[in-house]
């Protein structure tokens, strides 16, 4: 455990390595608080996707030439980091992707797909986003299963006892947001993933907005799927992984055809790749995934423990700082939460109250968060939000309580 002083020299060392940060917005320091959007990349991850593209970018698995070779190299090297970051059993289990949403659309069309039909059911919770909502809604069109959802309470904190009263045998899959998005919510997916397979239920998890707060071990969770994306943990964006029991890849079908993905092709038929290439057809996104490694390592370095510790204690602070504001109604309040805050204040739209704080240099993110349920929920048509990463700091929420109070004497 950190003593508050060591935390503080700690995110100001941390900040240091993000050179975005170290910029000025409408003529005011920058505050960046939209990491759950978009987190900003650590000089490292510049860096070596610089050095790569460079020194070293040629197609991979494809070249007898050197930097063919390394290219391989690297990109596979970045493989390797990621398998041992989510502590995946080999390799084979981690396959590339463009993100989470591409994940997702992989296991919903090539594993899901091809086992409904009427009356199956496909079971999600009521703060999802719209990546793991409507994939699944595309499987029901298809084959006339039915999409069920668990309910949450008004603190945004799941109702579990009645996600697992769903569970029968012919829910297909359960598929649940780690952390999420929108309010910050940490679920129980331990828990979940236990009650579902002791009615041999398949869980597929969300992981988008997990990685970059807490480690993830997916051999202790045991989840058959998890989803995640490169530029939310400081990686590039158009990088993402699916990691999934070898078994269950081994008898899905390819999710897309093409070059890479195959051993032999003819006219007649085609042989498909070893793992994880039976899922990676095309030319992937190397330079990426090559920085998507250094992301790795950067986090490494730093320690999940210690990221959790520090957003832990910042959350807390700025919890408190939005609370002292009048009229303020905060979204997204459970128990067990991660370094997102959704807020309302006052009559004041969430569009208006992004632009005034851009005014001031305060990046947030306003709107729907691709979480439409979320605020058909809570009856609102959006709302703000603030999502902290381990380079935030007090600072950075004293800034964004001044000018929330810029932006209520403003509307006064
Ligand atoms: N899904 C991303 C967010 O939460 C874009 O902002």
């Amino acid at each position: 455990m950190l003593a508050e002083e060591q935390r503080i020299s700690m995110a100001d060392r941390l900040r240091a390595d993000f050179p975005a940060l170290h910029q000025s917005v409408n003529g005011r320091p920058l505050v960046y608080l939209d990491s759950a959007a978009s987190a900003q990349q650590p000089s490292c991850v510049i860096d070596t996707v610089a050095e790569y593209a460079r020194h070293d970018h040629a197609n991979v698995h494809r070249g007898v030439h050197t930097l063919s070779h390394r290219a391989t190299d690297a990109y596979e090297g970045a493989r390797d980091k990621l398998a041992g970051f989510i502590n995946a059993n080999s390799r084979r289990e981690v396959v590339f992707t463009s993100g989470t949403t591409e994940a997702i659309n992989l296991v919903a069309q090539s594993f899901l797909r091809p086992k409904a039909g009427p009356g199956d059911k496909i079971l999600i919770t009521h703060m999802e986003h719209h990546a793991n909502i409507v994939p699944w809604q595309l499987v029901c069109e298809q084959t006339g299963a039915e999409l069920i959802v668990a309910p949450m309470d008004d603190s945004g904190t799941l109702d579990t006892d009645a996600l697992y009263a769903l569970l029968d045998e012919r829910v297909l899959l359960v598929g649940v947001v780690h952390v999420s998005n929108a309010l910050g919510t940490i679920n129980p997916v331990e828990d979940i993933i236990r009650e579902a397979h002791a009615r041999e239920i398949p869980v597929l998890v969300d992981g988008a907005q997990g990685v970059p707060h807490k480690a993830i071990d997916v051999q202790a969770l045991d989840c058959e799927f998890y989803a995640f994306s490169g530029h939310k943990m400081f990686g590039p964006t158009g990088t993402g992984v699916l990691y999934a029991k070898e078994a269950l890849l081994d008898a899905m079908p390819p999710y897309q055809g093409g070059g890479d993905m195959i051993l032999e092709v003819s006219f007649d038929k085609t042989v498909y790749n070893e793992l994880p290439y039976k899922f990676e057809a095309g030319t992937p996104n190397i330079s990426g995934f090559v920085g998507l490694g250094a992301a790795v390592d950067y986090l490494l370095g730093v320690g999940l423990e210690t990221v959790s510790e520090l957003e832990k204690d910042l959350l807390e602070y700025m919890t408190a700082r939005l609370s002292e504001l009048d009229g303020i109604r905060l979204i997204g309040t459970a128990d067990n939460k991660a370094s997102v805050q959704s807020f309302i204040l006052g009559d004041i739209h969430s569009h208006d109250l992004g632009t005034i704080l851009d005014h001031q240099g305060v990046a947030i993110r306003t709107g729907h968060h691709c979480a439409m349920p979320v605020m058909q929920f809570f009856d609102v048509p959006g709302t703000a939000r603030a999502s902290l990463a381990l380079y935030n700091n007090r600072d950075d929420v004293d800034r964004l309580v001044s000018a929330l109070t810029v932006a209520q004497e403003m509307f006064a």
